[in-house]
């Protein structure tokens, strides 16, 4: 028992083979969620265990956002646990999401998560708790690496101009930070098509035996 938290640890009977975390980074626009559902598609044809954790969809309802809270929970709990693009809330989000995947993974899942995870420190944060709870190979970083000007050109949901137009406060790259991997496992070219880069994280995931049914 944890004597401060007064909570204790459940052992699950069954013991599961674990699956994989595979976490794409990356700039809004870079290509993460495009990838990463092209990965699961391939996956999910050749009958293996994936779900795709994508931050625009977790922001909907896990990770909402103040504003989708008050109508139904009230201003005030909207305010504590609604979350928004400022550093915590990006902290808490990244946390959140990593014990989700971590979750998924001890169930047996090949984990894609797309969020952009600008913080070196909240993805370390994430790799330090899924491979203390199973091995250094469970966490894979995809750094999906288009620059800045091919984000902005694409721009599907208009957020760049919004943010060039200063209607967007805090996006990131343009006022707000992001920091690259230093050493991530697969380092994607994301100006190149998506399904080249989709069999690039399927290879790799051959190489290092995470396809096993
Ligand atoms: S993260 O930084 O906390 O990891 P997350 O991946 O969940 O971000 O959400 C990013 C998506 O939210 C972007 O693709 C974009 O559509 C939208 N978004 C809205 N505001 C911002 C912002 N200030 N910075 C980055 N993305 C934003």
């Amino acid at each position: 028992m944890n004597e401060k938290t007064l909570v204790t640890w459940h052992e699950q009977s069954v013991n599961r083979p674990r699956g994989c975390v595979v976490w794409f980074t990356g700039l809004s626009g870079s290509g993460k969620s495009t990838v990463a559902n092209c990965v699961d598609s391939l996956l999910y044809e050749s009958k293996h265990r994936s779900f795709v954790l994508d931050g625009d969809n977790i922001r909907h309802g896990l990770n909402a956002s103040r504003e989708i809270l008050e109508p139904s929970h009230g201003l005030e709990f909207a305010k504590r646990f609604g979350l928004g693009f400022g550093p915590q809330d990006r902290e808490e989000n990244i946390r959140r999401i990593g014990c989700v995947a971590d979750i998924f993974c001890s169930a047996g899942m090949i984990t894609l998560t797309a969020f952009v995870s600008p913080y070196r420190s909240d993805r370390d944060r994430v790799r330090a708790m899924v491979t203390a709870n199973g091995s250094d190979s469970d966490f894979i970083e995809v750094f999906v690496d288009a620059p800045l000007e091919i984000c902005e050109q694409r721009d599907p949901k208009g957020l760049y101009a919004k943010a060039r137009a200063g209607e967007l406060k805090g996006f990131t790259g343009i006022d707000a930070p992001y920091e690259p991997p230093s050493n991530p496992e697969i380092h994607l070219d994301g100006s190149a098509p998506a399904e080249q880069l989709a069999e690039q994280v399927i290879k790799y995931l051959e190489s290092k035996d995470k396809l096993r049914k």
